[in-house]
């Protein structure tokens, strides 16, 4: 099969696609033709070697891929799965490995895809939603009426984010750069805020004055400072991503990254009782461990998706081949929702 490996951590250029042997699933595991793979920052940071557990180059990266399943594993083999059929259309996550043409996965990963959704679509749907979903609803509890200030609302988890928190009947400030404030209007952001002209905290101060009852906030460094100050009573602060690492230059920055972690809040739990405010880490790869979790949100998505309240916005797609094209532009902030590598 054909595979887009890292040779070694760097920029979008250490990308070079290669022949390797198809794999061999194991008992448990689905092979899957893969038909479209989703772009995520995550991936990004693997490229870099910055993602927690990325291995040694030369290694295949990312999280997530929609295609159609050569071999089902044995039903049953694996809890928490469904039982499927040669020539069914799935999506799945995988743990790296993405960016090829075929995958073999754990049963328990792979979801049917619903009917009448593609396979760009598809790749689109489990990183971002399942993120969204876990901090608004199943960590976040939240409820119709809450506020919730999304940061980075024009990106994957972003968009995927303002569409839940809509479905769900919450009011969604949301920032991004200049370029994109038309974009969060489009998509749903009720207070569009542009970073480069206004300070976040003081327009939360403003229009939803004793704060929010929740902010995603995946810059990290000083934002988590600024972020739980937007906080209401009981409001909860989600953090889930540390994009402040990552420099314009696609290079992880000692400099850069030690800034950040100076700038890192401390959070005493007493200040969070006297506040009555939650911090909450959210981490995809944590809630796979626990059960049918992230099986029972897919579900839920795909409700949603079905009776038409989210649908992802796919800012460009990219042929496999040209996986160092998408890293560049989506390392250059270019993106407004999802982009995604396609496979013939
Ligand atoms: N914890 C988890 O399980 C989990 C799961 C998924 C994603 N994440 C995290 O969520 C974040 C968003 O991921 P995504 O895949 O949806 O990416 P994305 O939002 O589609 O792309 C990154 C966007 O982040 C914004 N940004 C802000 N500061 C940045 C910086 N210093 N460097 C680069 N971009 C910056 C930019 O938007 P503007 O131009 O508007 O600033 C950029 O377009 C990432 O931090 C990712 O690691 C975590």
């Amino acid at each position: 099969m054909r595979a887009v490996m890292v040779r070694r951590y760097g920029p979008p250029e250490v990308f070079e696609l290669q022949q390797l042997p198809d794999p061999q699933p194991k008992p448990g595991e689905v092979l899957i033709r893969v038909k479209a793979i989703g772009v995520n920052f995550a991936d990004l940071l693997q490229r870099m070697g910055i993602y927690p557990e990325t291995p040694k180059p030369p290694f295949i990266p990312g999280l997530e891929v929609a295609g159609v399943v050569d071999k089902a594993a044995e039903a049953g083999a694996e809890e928490n799965s469904e039982s499927l059929r040669p020539g069914d259309a799935v999506v799945a996550q995988t743990n790296f490995n993405a960016y090829a043409e075929w995958v073999a996965v754990p049963a328990a990963s792979v979801s049917r895809l619903p009917a009448g959704m593609g396979f760009t679509d598809g790749a689109a749907i489990p990183v971002n939603y399942l993120t969204a979903y876990e901090a608004i609803v199943t960590m976040g509890n939240m409820q119709p009426g809450h506020r919730i200030l999304i940061h980075g609302a024009a990106g994957g988890v972003g968009t995927a984010a303002v569409q839940i928190a809509r479905a769900k009947g919450l009011f969604v400030f949301g920032t991004a750069g200049p370029a994109k404030q038309e974009y969060l209007r489009k998509i749903g952001v009720q207070h569009a805020i542009d970073y480069e002209k206004a300070d976040f905290a003081e327009v939360i101060g403003k229009y939803a004055p004793g704060g929010v009852e929740m902010v995603m906030d995946p810059i990290g460094g000083k934002s988590w400072r600024k972020s739980y100050e937007c906080l209401a009573p009981t409001g909860r602060l989600v953090t889930y991503g540390f994009s402040a690492v990552a420099g314009p230059d696609g290079k992880m920055s000692r400099i850069r990254a030690a800034k950040a972690l100076m700038q890192t809040p401390k959070f005493n739990p007493l200040d969070l009782m006297k506040k009555g405010a939650a911090v909450i880490g959210v981490n995809l790869r944590q809630a796979r461990l626990r059960g049918d979790r992230l099986r029972s949100a897919m579900n839920e998505i795909f409700r949603l998706y079905a009776a038409g309240k989210i649908k992802p916005i796919i800012s460009k797609t990219f042929p496999l081949e040209q996986a160092a094209a998408a890293h560049q532009f989506v390392q250059e902030r270019k993106n407004m929702g999802k982009v995604v590598l396609t496979v013939k």
